[in-house]
C-alpha cells in the first residue's frame, strides 16, 4: 500500500493486522477465510482489476460491503465484552465508564447491522449474514488494539465506498451518518490506547481491496 504522511496511522494498524494475516496463512486457514463471505468474494475478484473498474455492481453490493464490516464490528464487541467483562477492562486501570462506553459502541454496531440489513432488504437485495470470526486477542489490551484496527478500517472503508453511492443522495447521506459515528468510535478507542485520537487533518481512505486485506484474516468461515 502506498504510504503518505496522512496514512501513517493506518499503516501502523495495517502492519499489525498483516502480521496476524501472516500468522493465519502459516496456520493454513487463510484460504478458508478468503472463501467466506460473498461480498468480500466479489471484491476479491477485483483485486487484479484496473483502478477504473468499479468493484460493485449495484448500491446493494456497496451496502452489503458495509454490512460485512458492521457484522465484524458488532460480533467483535458483543462477544468480546461478554468474555472480557467489566473487570477485564478495569483491571488494566481503565475507569468503570470505559466498559459502559464500549458496550454503547457495540450497541451502535448492532444498530448499523440492523439498519443496513433493513435498507438492503427494502431495496430487494439479500443482506449478508454474520460469519465466524477469530480476532486473536487474549486480553483487554489486545481487544482494544483490534478495536482500533476495526474502527480505523471502518472509517476509511466508508470513505472509500462513498463514491459508489454518488447516484443516490439518500444512501450516500445514510452512509455518511454511520461514517461519522465510526470516526467517533475510532477517536475514542485511540485515546484509550494512548494514541492520538485525531492524528491528521486528512483521514486515510481505503479501497475495497485494501479493506479486504485487513479484514479477511479475522473471518474464519
Ligand atoms: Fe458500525
Ligand atoms: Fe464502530
Amino acid at each position: 500500500m502506498k504510504i503518505t504522511t496522512a496514512d501513517q496511522m493506518l499503516h501502523e494498524l495495517t502492519t499489525a493486522t498483516m502480521n496476524r494475516r501472516r500468522m493465519l496463512i502459516n496456520a493454513g486457514i487463510a484460504s478458508a477465510a478468503l472463501a467466506a463471505p460473498i461480498t468480500f468474494g466479489k471484491v476479491s475478484a477485483q483485486m487484479d482489476a484496473t483502478p477504473d473498474d468499479v468493484p460493485f455492481e449495484s448500491p446493494v453490493d456497496v451496502l452489503n460491503y458495509a454490512l460485512t464490516l458492521e457484522h465484524l464490528e458488532a460480533a467483535f464487541y458483543r462477544d468480546g465484552l461478554a468474555s472480557i467483562g467489566r473487570e477485564g477492562i478495569t483491571t488494566w486501570g481503565y475507569q468503570d465508564t470505559v466498559f459502559d462506553n464500549l458496550v454503547a459502541i457495540g450497541e451502535h454496531e448492532a444498530e448499523h447491522v440492523a439498519v443496513l440489513t433493513q435498507v438492503i432488504t427494502d431495496l430487494g437485495g439479500m443482506p449478508v449474514e454474520e460469519a465466524m470470526y477469530d480476532f486473536g486477542y487474549e486480553d483487554a489490551v489486545g481487544f482494544l488494539q483490534v478495536a482500533q484496527a476495526l474502527e480505523d478500517t471502518g472509517v476509511a472503508a466508508y470513505q472509500g465506498a462513498a463514491q459508489y453511492l454518488i447516484d443516490s443522495d439518500e444512501l450516500l447521506t445514510a452512509a455518511l451518518t454511520i461514517h461519522g459515528v465510526e470516526a467517533r468510535h475510532a477517536a475514542y478507542i485511540a485515546l484509550l490506547n494512548g494514541a492520538v485520537p485525531f492524528p491528521a487533518a486528512v483521514n486515510p481512505t481505503l479501497t475495497p481491496a485494501e479493506v479486504l486485506e485487513i479484514a479477511t484474516p479475522f473471518i474464519v468461515s
